[in-house]
């Protein structure tokens, strides 16, 4: 069955240890989708699966055979931006640029995570059906993704605009 990569059927890889990180970059050739530590600890990886962000580089291709992956690439439509790329660009939310996409793509997943009433690690009240996304809830949520040079305030300025309203 083939894995479905940004709307497109790719068939899945004949060798089933090939990573789902390697098989977006190598096979299907979209080199957005970045590899940092390649072992689930950088978050340069993140893809969404079905609307959910995983970590590619642990996931093997052909458990997602039928599934729907969204890579950086697959973001935008009819040409456009996706607004979060935009406000990455609005706040210089990037300077080297490697840890972007998967960032982009946590980001998109993340406040799904939020609308569904997902706590984290520092929400309160675990029964809340509505989680605001104030500072501390995005950058615990985001900890995953690791931004090591001066961008970090300008990707949270961008998340914040986007999905919790400026200021978080
Ligand atoms: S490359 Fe996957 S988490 Fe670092
Ligand atoms: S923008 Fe990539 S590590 Fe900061």
């Amino acid at each position: 069955m083939p894995i479905i990569i940004n709307g497109r059927e790719v068939p899945a890889p004949a060798d089933a240890r090939v990573s789902l990180l390697d098989f977006v970059r190598e096979h299907v050739g979209l080199y957005g989708t970045k590899k940092g530590c390649n072992q689930g600890a950088c978050g340069a990886c993140t893809v969404l699966v079905d609307g959910e962000r995983i970590l590619s580089c642990l996931a093997l291709a052909v458990q997602y055979e039928g599934r729907a992956v969204t890579t950086i690439e697959g973001l935008g439509s009819n040409g456009a931006l996706h607004p979060l790329q935009q406000a990455f660009i609005d706040h210089d939310g990037f300077q080297c640029g490697y840890c972007t996409p998967g960032q982009i793509c946590s980001a998109v997943g993340m406040a799904q995570e939020v609308a569904r009433g997902v706590p984290s690690h520092v929400t309160d009240d675990l029964a809340a059906t509505e989680i605001a996304l104030d500072a501390d809830e995005l950058r615990e949520r985001m900890s995953g993704n690791l931004c090591r040079c001066g961008a970090h305030n300008g990707i949270v300025d961008a998340i914040a605009e986007v999905y919790a309203g400026a200021g978080a």
